[in-house]
């Protein structure tokens, strides 16, 4: 059997996600044990990074493993040459996994390919981010109860944003309802559209940021305009403050409803947001980490009861 890694959110059926999630959850009630005692970790982030790169490495510190790594590819050696497949076989033989972030759509699958440890991908370029979909579900378990048969209204960059793009995928399993909003600019592309369809799942489009769109919903995603995916600056600022939230426009929304981001945010949800019981971004990013921590056993066959497997 090859190596296991997380690439894809496909990569995870839906038997995988609930098992992820109640990992998660036990993580979040005690997050301070010896799982990884003797493990090292390697985060290389060729592309910036706040959450990720620090919720991973908090997560591993908290279940006593080592890190090793770089958070700015100027200081690795891939700045006098060196190919993605050699700094992935030096690593290979320092380190028992690899998380890395690439700009690059397709580099964490070739790292995965080649590496003779695990790979974890925390985004590479506007394809994929599938531990950000795990907080996500959580997060959207913890505060719904459930993963079935939402409404998901996802607001912004749909075109370039791989959080939009694995969340589609991560909730497919689950008979969603999806409001994309976005600009003609960056709609969202066909062939998520296509994946819809394939996957009997109901989608509306949009490109005014509605009432319909906000008080249908049970979780409203707002994203990020993606500057570092542009190449044309000029078309970057055409649409990068095109929708931006405010607390009165949750006036008429479900009860029940919670606003979600990745993060960063730039100008698309107006500080006011903040102090609605509604806006649960932070402690979103918070289940980062416990999420993380079940990913993470998962993939080196630890289990999270103290149990190896
Ligand atoms: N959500 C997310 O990926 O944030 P960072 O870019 O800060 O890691």
């Amino acid at each position: 059997m090859g190596i296991k890694s997380l690439v894809n959110i496909g990569d995870y059926n839906r038997d995988d996600i609930y098992r992820i999630i109640k990992s998660a959850s036990r993580f979040k009630q005690n997050p301070d044990r010896d799982l990884l005692q003797g493990k090292i970790c390697a985060t290389l982030f060729f592309e910036p990074s706040t959450r990720t790169r620090l919720s991973f490495e908090t997560a591993v510190n908290r279940l006593r493993g080592r890190i090793i790594g770089f958070s700015d590819s100027a200081t690795s050696s891939s700045t006098k040459g060196e190919s993605l497949k050699d700094t992935i076989m030096m690593v290979g033989n320092y380190a028992d996994l690899i998380i890395m972030r690439h700009h690059l759509e397709g580099s964490a699958r070739y790292a995965s390919e080649i590496s003779p440890i695990p790979v974890i991908n925390a985004g590479d370029g506007s394809n994929q981010h599938p531990t950000q979909t795990m907080l996500d579900l959580f997060t959207i378990y913890e505060t719904q109860g459930t993963l079935e048969n939402l409404t998901i209204t996802i607001v912004g960059d749909l075109k370039y944003g791989r959080t939009v793009h694995s969340l589609i995928h991560g909730l497919s399993h689950f008979n969603p309802t999806f409001n994309f909003v976005a600009p003609e600019e960056l709609h969202i592309p066909d062939k998520y559209k296509t994946f819809c369809e394939n996957h009997h799942i109901s989608y509306r489009e949009f490109t005014e940021f509605s009432p319909e769109a906000i008080n249908s919903a049970d979780i409203l995603y707002m994203t990020r305009v993606q500057k570092e995916r542009f190449t044309d600056l000029m078309e970057y600022e055409k649409v990068k403050n095109v929708y931006v939230l405010h607390n009165r426009m949750l006036h008429d929304s479900k009860e029940h409803l919670k606003v979600l981001h990745p993060l960063p945010r730039v100008k698309e949800i107006n500080q006011d947001v903040d102090e609605n019981p509604k806006a649960y971004y932070f402690e979103q990013a918070k289940n980062g980490m416990y999420t993380r921590q079940a990913i993470i056993c998962d993939l080196m066959g630890i289990k999270d009861d103290g149990l190896m497997g």
